[in-house]
C-alpha cells in the first residue's frame, strides 16, 4: 500500500478530461508495467464488516448457502441470461462479453450474475431489472444481493429483479485478478491487520517510507501475475453493465450504486446518456477527483463525523454514552489520551479466538470504522472507549478481532470469493500509468491532506497513483435525470461529490440526507427509501432542496420509557427500516467475507 496522492499529468480543459472514452481502449494501455498502488476510500467497507460483533445481529441470511447443486465454476458462460437456482430462492447466469469492446482479440470475460426475483402476477407488472454495486471498488454485487436483496426489494419494490453483479476482475467474474497464487500467500503478505486496516500514517516516523516500499512490490507481483488487469476499468464496467441490461431484453439502465458504486453510475451516465433509466448515485465520489486520482478533499468531512460521535455523547449523557463528559472538548481530551497511551505502550490482548495488540493504528481504524454505521456502532464504541480508559482492553480489540488465518490447501484459482483487496488496487488504478512519486513527496502530500482533516493518516494510505482518465464529466443530455443522494457527515464521500454530479448531470436532483455516515445506508430514513421507490416506478424525483432525516438514534436510549415511545413512532415505518438496516449490515458485512465471518 502506498500513500498519498497524484501526479499531475492529466488534461482538464472546461471539465472535461480528454480520452478515447467510447472506443474501449485507453491511451497508455500497452505501456502499462507496474501496477500501481491504489485504494480508496470506499475499501473501508472491508474494516466494517467486523464490527458485526459490536452486536448486530447476522444470523438472517448467510451468502454461504450456494445451494448442494450450485457452483460458480460448473456453470457454463454464456451470451444470453441462462438462469440456474442458486443460493435459495436467487437465480445465477455468467454472461460472456469481450474483454475489449474495440477487438475481439483479447477474448471474452464472463460476468456472473445473481438475481433476487421480481415477484409478479402478470407479465405486464414486471418493472425490470435494477442493477448494484455496493462499492469498494473489488466488493462483490453477488454476495450484496445475496444478502441484501430481499430487503432491497422491500424498499424499491417486488415487481423488479434485483441484480447484483461481480464487475469483471472480482470474486466470481472472470478474468480474476489476483496478485497471488494462493489464498496462504495473501495471508502471508497481507496479515489481517494491514489487509483490513489502514496502517496509521502518524503511526512511526517511517511509516510513509514503509507503505511506499510495500507497494512496489505489489505493483510488480500484479503486474507479473496478471496479463489481462488493462481491461479491469470502470468504463469496461460501465459496458458490461449495458450488456447485462440488454441482456435483460431491456434498453436503459436501472440502477443504485453507493460509494465507489457512485463512480460507476456517473461513468455510465456519462458514456451512455441515452440509456439512462433510473440511476441512483449514493455516497457520491467526485468522478473527476476519481479519475484524475486525486482524493484529497474526500476527507473533508471527516472531522464533521467525528464531531457527531463526540458531541452526539455529550447531548446522550452518562446513561446512553458510556464514554461521557459534560463537554465536547472533555471527550476530545480522553481521545486524546487514549491515542497517546496506547501509542506509547499498546496494549497485548489474548481472548478465545485470537490475539493482538491495541495500538495507535488499532484505535484509529475501529473509530474510523464506526463512522460508517454510526447508528449501528456509535453506542458500542463508546462502551468500547470506557473499558480501554478503565485498562481492559478486549472489548475493543474484540470488536475488529480477525481470525487467524487457516489454509483451505484444496481451493484453487479462479473463482475466489475473495479477492476484494486486489480487485480494489486494479479497478482503481486502471490503465496502470506507473507510480513515480518519490517518499519525500508522499509525505507532502500527506502533510497538505492532514491540514484538511486530523484523520489524513488513513486517508492518506490510500493513494490512487495511477491516471485512469475518462469524460466528459457530466452530461447534459440524459435520457432521464439522475438521484444524487449525499450525506451532510459523511467521512469518506463529502456531500460536496453529491453536489457536484448532480450539476454535472442535467435534471439532477441532490436530495440532501442530514446524518452521519456513509451513503444513505450509514444513516437509514424511511423518507429516503419512499423518494427511491417513487423514482424506481414512476421516475419522480424529490423537489430542489428537499432534506431527508434519519430515522435513527445515534444513542439509543437506556431507558425502557423512553424506548417504547420511540417504538411508537418508528412503528408504522418500522418494515422499511429494518429493511434499511439489512441492507447497512449487508453492506458491512459482504466486503470482507471469509476473513470477518468469525464470531
Ligand atoms: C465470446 O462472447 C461472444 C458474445 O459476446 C460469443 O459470441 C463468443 O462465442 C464467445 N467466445 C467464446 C470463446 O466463448
Ligand atoms: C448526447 O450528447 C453527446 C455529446 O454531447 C452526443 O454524443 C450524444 O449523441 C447525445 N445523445 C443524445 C441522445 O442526444
Ligand atoms: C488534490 O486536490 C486537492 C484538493 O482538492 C488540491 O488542493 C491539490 O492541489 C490537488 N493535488 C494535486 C497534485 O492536484
Ligand atoms: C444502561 O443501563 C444498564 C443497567 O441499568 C447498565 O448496566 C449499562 O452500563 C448502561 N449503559 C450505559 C451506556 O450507560
Ligand atoms: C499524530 O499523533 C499525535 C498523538 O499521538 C498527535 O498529537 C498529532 O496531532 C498527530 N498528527 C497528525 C498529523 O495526525
Ligand atoms: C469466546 O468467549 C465469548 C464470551 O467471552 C463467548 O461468547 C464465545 O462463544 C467464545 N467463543 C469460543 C470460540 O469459545
Ligand atoms: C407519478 O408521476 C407523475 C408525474 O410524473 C405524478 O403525476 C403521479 O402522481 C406520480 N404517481 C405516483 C404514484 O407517485
Ligand atoms: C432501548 O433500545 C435500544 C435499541 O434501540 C437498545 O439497545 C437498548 O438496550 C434499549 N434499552 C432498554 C433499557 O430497553
Ligand atoms: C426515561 O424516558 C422517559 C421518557 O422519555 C423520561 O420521562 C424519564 O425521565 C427517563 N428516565 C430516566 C431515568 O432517564
Amino acid at each position: 500500500m502506498s500513500s498519498p496522492i497524484l501526479r499531475g499529468s492529466l488534461e482538464v480543459s472546461n471539465g472535461v478530461l480528454h480520452t478515447s472514452l467510447n472506443t474501449g481502449r485507453r491511451n497508455k494501455h500497452e505501456t502499462s508495467q507496474t501496477i500501481p498502488f491504489l485504494l480508496l476510500a470506499m475499501v473501508l467497507y472491508s474494516i466494517s464488516p467486523k464490527l458485526i460483533v459490536l452486536g448486530v445481529a447476522i444470523s438472517s441470511f448467510s451468502t454461504q448457502a450456494l445451494g448442494s447443486d450450485f457452483s460458480w465454476k460448473q456453470l457454463a458462460a454464456t451470451n444470453e441470461l441462462k438462469w440456474k437456482s442458486c443460493y435459495n430462492g436467487f437465480q445465477c447466469t455468467r454472461l460472456n462479453v469481450p474483454l475489449d469492446y474495440s477487438s475481439s482479440k483479447a477474448g471474452n470475460g464472463t460476468i456472473a450474475i445473481a438475481r433476487y426475483p421480481a415477484k409478479i402476477t402478470s407479465k405486464s407488472k414486471y418493472r425490470g431489472p435494477i442493477l448494484l454495486n455496493p462499492g469498494g471498488p473489488g466488493v462483490s454485487g453477488v454476495d450484496y444481493v445475496v444478502s441484501a436483496g430481499a430487503a432491497i426489494a422491500t424498499i424499491l419494490g417486488e415487481e423488479f429483479d434485483i441484480v447484483g453483479f461481480d464487475p469483471r476482475g472480482v470474486s466470481y467474474s472472470t478474468p480474476m485478478v489476483s496478485f497471488f497464487k494462493t489464498d496462504a500467500e495473501r495471508a502471508l503478505w497481507t496479515p489481517a491487520a494491514t489487509v483490513m486496516m489502514y496502517p496509521s500514517l502518524n503511526e512511526s516516523a517511517d511509516a510513509v517510507a514503509q507503505q511506499t516500499a510495500r507497494a512496489q512490490i505489489q505493483g510488480q507481483l500484479a503486474a507479473a501475475r496478471n496479463g489481462n488487469f488493462k481491461y479491469i476499468t470502470t468504463d469496461n464496467t460501465a459496458r458490461d453493465m449495458l450488456r447485462i441490461t440488454e441482456a435483460f431484453g431491456w434498453e436503459k439502465l436501472q440502477y443504485w450504486g453507493v460509494s465507489y458504486g457512485s463512480v460507476l453510475g456517473s461513468t455510465f451516465a456519462a458514456m451512455f446518456p441515452d440509456k439512462v433509466g433510473r440511476v441512483v448515485v449514493d455516497g457520491v465520489i467526485d468522478m473527476e477527483a476519481w479519475y484524475s486520482a486525486n482524493l484529497t478533499a474526500e476527507v473533508m468531512d471527516t472531522d464533521k463525523a467525528v464531531a457527531a460521535f463526540v458531541d452526539g455523547c455529550v447531548a446522550a449523557g452518562p446513561k446512553n454514552c458510556a464514554f461521557y463528559a459534560p463537554s465536547s472538548a472533555e471527550i476530545n481530551a480522553k481521545l486524546d489520551t487514549l491515542y497517546a497511551t496506547v501509542k506509547s505502550q499498546p496494549v497485548p490482548v489474548i481472548t478465545n479466538t485470537s490475539y493482538g495488540l491495541v495500538g495507535y493504528t488499532f484505535l484509529r481504524n475501529v473509530i474510523f470504522a464506526a463512522l460508517y454505521s454510526p447508528y449501528d456502532l456509535f453506542a458500542p464504541l463508546a462502551q468500547n472507549l470506557a473499558a480501554l480508559a478503565d485498562g481492559n482492553a478486549e472489548p475493543l480489540y474484540r470488536s475488529m478481532e480477525v481470525a487467524p488465518f487457516e489454509c483451505d490447501c484444496d481451493k484453487k484459482l479462479p473463482f475466489n470469493n475473495d479477492n476484494s483487496y486486489e480487485a480494489a488496487v486494479t479497478i482503481g488504478c486502471g490503465d496502470g500509468t506507473p507510480e513515480t512519486d518519490s517518499v519525500e513527496e508522499l509525505q507532502a502530500f500527506y502533510a497538505r491532506q492532514a491540514k484538511l482533516s486530523s484523520f489524513a493518516d488513513m486517508w492518506g494510505n490510500w493513494r490512487v497513483v495511477c491516471s485512469p482518465l475518462q469524460g466528459p464529466f457530466g452530461a447534459t443530455n440524459v435520457s432521464h435525470p439522475l438521484l444524487v443522494i449525499g450525506n451532510t457527515a459523511d467521512h469518506v464521500t463529502p456531500i460536496y461529490g453529491a453536489k457536484k454530479t448532480a450539476d454535472a448531470f442535467s435534471g439532477s436532483v441532490l436530495l440532501t440526507l442530514d446524518t452521519v455516515g456513509h451513503t444513505s445506508n450509514g444513516g437509514p430514513s424511511s423518507c429516503v427509501h419512499n423518494y427511491l421507490r417513487q423514482y424506481f416506478r414512476n421516475g419522480t424525483l424529490p423537489a430542489p432542496g428537499t432534506v431527508c432525516k434519519p430515522d435513527g438514534v445515534l444513542f439509543p436510549s437506556n431507558n425502557s420509557t423512553a424506548n417504547a415511545t420511540v417504538g411508537r413512532e418508528l412503528d408504522s415505518r418500522a418494515e422499511l427500516l429494518n429493511a434499511g438496516r439489512t441492507i447497512g449490515e449487508a453492506l458491512r458485512r459482504v466486503a470482507g467475507r471469509k476473513t470477518h465471518t468469525l464470531l
